[in-house]
């Protein structure tokens, strides 16, 4: 199965952010000294995606513009011969053509941005990369994703193993067969109380749907917190196409939460030949007090 178009909704608010995320798009929050966003997109092209679609909103136009050239910044890296800041720079720019915004008008949930990428998506299955999930490993999420979905057809979301008492924050998978990587999804269930929660199994900020979850986004159904949650219109694609949970590889960190930021910085700080040395002995140092 050929997976050629993401979609990266980027029309949230952002407030557990804030203030950061006042004028700065949450997804432009870097990590070390990348935008998430850019991280999301380069996971992307890794897995094979062609096509980028961006779900944006008011006040979101630096996304755009980092994806774009900036030829006085390029001119100058040029003129005083900073080559590897130049590359850098003209790489993350995605080839011509190959990028699209469109607007979220309202924030109305997760479902209603992926709904308002339909026809840019057409009758195919695709792919949704949420950028504050960051994923660190030597394996790219998405590639492991896209091969899996070669195996299964049908849906694959990234899933991981969460503690009983966080289910209120995820879709919550029931699990069918399951043989220790991919577990079979018989139901799914948004921000479960823990003592209803089916499982302890969860999904990520990574989903590959076929294109008949639109049918059921656009009933405009409200879900949990009021919001047109994807999770209630991928559960009734249950039963008519294959459904599979894949127990991805790497370690996850929740980047639009404080907590998973910080850790997020601090893991990919020392995941960094050029940062390592110098990251550990002050992290050392801060936890002997000294
Ligand atoms: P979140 O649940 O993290 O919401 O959205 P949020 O608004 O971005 O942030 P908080 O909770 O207020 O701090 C998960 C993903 O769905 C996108 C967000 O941009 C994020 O990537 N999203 C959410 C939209 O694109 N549109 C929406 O209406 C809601």
């Amino acid at each position: 199965m050929q997976i050629r178009k993401a979609v990266f909704p980027v029309g949230g608010l952002g407030t557990r952010f804030l203030p950061a995320t006042k004028a700065l798009p949450k997804e432009m929050l870097p990590i070390v000294d990348k935008p998430l966003i850019q991280y999301a997109v380069e996971e992307a092209r890794a897995a094979g995606i062609e096509e980028f679609i961006f779900v944006t909103g008011r006040g979101k136009t630096a996304i755009e513009d980092h994806f774009d050239h900036s030829y006085e910044l390029e001119d100058l890296l040029s003129s005083r011969d900073k080559d590897q800041a130049l590359a850098q720079i003209r790489d993350s720019v995605p080839p011509a053509g190959q990028v699209a915004y469109t607007r979220q008008q309202e924030p109305l949930g997760l479902g209603h941005a992926v709904w308002c990428a339909r026809n840019l998506i057409g009758d195919e299955p695709f792919a949704v990369l949420l950028a504050d999930d960051l994923i660190l490993g030597e394996d790219p999420c998405l590639r492991q994703m896209v091969e899996a979905a070669g195996e299964t057809g049908g849906n694959v979301v990234a899933v991981m193993d969460v503690p009983r008492e966080h289910t209120g924050r995820y879709g919550v998978l029931d699990v069918g067969a399951d043989d220790g990587r991919l577990a079979e999804v018989r139901g799914l269930v948004e921000k479960p109380d823990p003592a209803e929660a089916p499982s302890t199994l969860s999904v990520i900020g990574r989903y590959i749907l076929v294109p008949e979850v639109f049918d059921y986004l656009s009933q405009m159904e409200r879900g949990a917190g009021g919001e047109i949650q994807l999770t209630d219109a991928m559960a009734k694609l249950i039963g008519d196409h294959p459904f599979y949970g894949l127990r991805f590889t790497g370690t996850r960190f929740d980047c639009g939460d404080k907590l998973g930021f910080l850790k997020a910085t601090v893991a990919f700080g020392l995941a960094r030949d050029d940062l390592q040395e110098g990251l550990g002995a002050f992290l050392e140092d801060l936890v002997a007090g000294r």
